[in-house]
């Protein structure tokens, strides 16, 4: 059978061109969608896991959904709300453990398992202050770590590809003010522009794929340097 690919988040921007990826290339993707397979809902990975791994198994698996805190109060520690700290904490933080404690229980051995992090969990930038988001991304690189040692001995690879800024949706207030714009070659000194959904979905297909066998436990930046400054 078709080797399978279990997506969440194949609405999203990244998500939608990881989809596309995989399917070009062969694979059988599942993707899960709220509200039908609303993963941040406890329980819910660990059903579509093991649904998964009854027809047919998987053995790759991504992790692309998130949310901005920002329409929730979410910015500066000395001014982030109580509502945008535990909704992103739990849509951006608490679904990639649910997901990851789900792979590694029913992924087939050799998996790759991939997360997308943000630039936003090392770099601090005024335009950018968000204390919610940059936890919740950050707080994805232990997780990371542990679940990359767990699954070692089992050849299951898990990784995470960190964007800066990507022209999806969740960008849209960054990419429509015109300070920011003006700020593009500094923020993105290599292209001087925001990335393509496109190309964050390159870096985790190359994750994805037998190319990558020696890598776990890493934080692939695809952010144009922006952590360089
Ligand atoms: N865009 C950027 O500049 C950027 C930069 C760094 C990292 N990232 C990360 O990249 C990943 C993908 O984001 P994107 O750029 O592709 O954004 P996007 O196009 O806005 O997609 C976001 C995805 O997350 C889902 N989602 C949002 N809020 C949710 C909630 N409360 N419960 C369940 N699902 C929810 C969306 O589902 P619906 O379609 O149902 O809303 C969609 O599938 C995220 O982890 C994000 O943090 C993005």
């Amino acid at each position: 059978m078709t080797a399978q690919a279990w997506v969440i988040g194949g609405t999203g921007g990244i998500g939608a061109s990881c989809v596309r990826s995989f399917e070009a290339s062969g694979l059988r993707v599942h993707a899960s969608n709220r509200p039908e397979e609303d993963i941040t809902q406890p329980g819910v990975a660990e059903d579509v896991a093991r649904r998964l791994a009854s027809d047919g198994g998987f053995s790759v698996a991504v992790h692309t959904i998130g949310m901005s805190g920002r329409r929730l109060g979410d910015g500066p520690v000395g001014k982030c709300t109580d509502e945008a700290w535990e909704e992103v904490i739990r849509v951006d933080l608490t679904s990639a453990f649910r997901f990851l404690r789900a792979c590694l229980q029913y992924a087939e051995d050799g998996s790759s398992i991939v997360l997308i992090g943000s630039a936003l969990a090392k770099g601090l930038d005024e335009d950018f202050l968000t204390a919610a988001y940059r936890v919740a991304k950050a707080g994805m690189h232990p997780l990371l770590e542990a679940a990359a040692y767990e699954g070692a001995r089992r050849g299951i690879r898990v990784n995470m590809v960190s964007p800066g800024l990507v022209d999806t949706r969740m960008a849209q207030r960054a990419l429509n003010d015109e300070h920011i714009r003006s700020r593009f070659p500094e923020l993105m000194p290599l292209t001087k522009r925001p990335s393509t959904a496109d190309e964050v979905a390159h870096a985790v297909q190359w994750l994805a794929s037998s190319k990558a066998i020696q890598t776990t436990g890493a934080v692939i930046p695809v952010d144009g340097g922006w952590l360089l400054r």
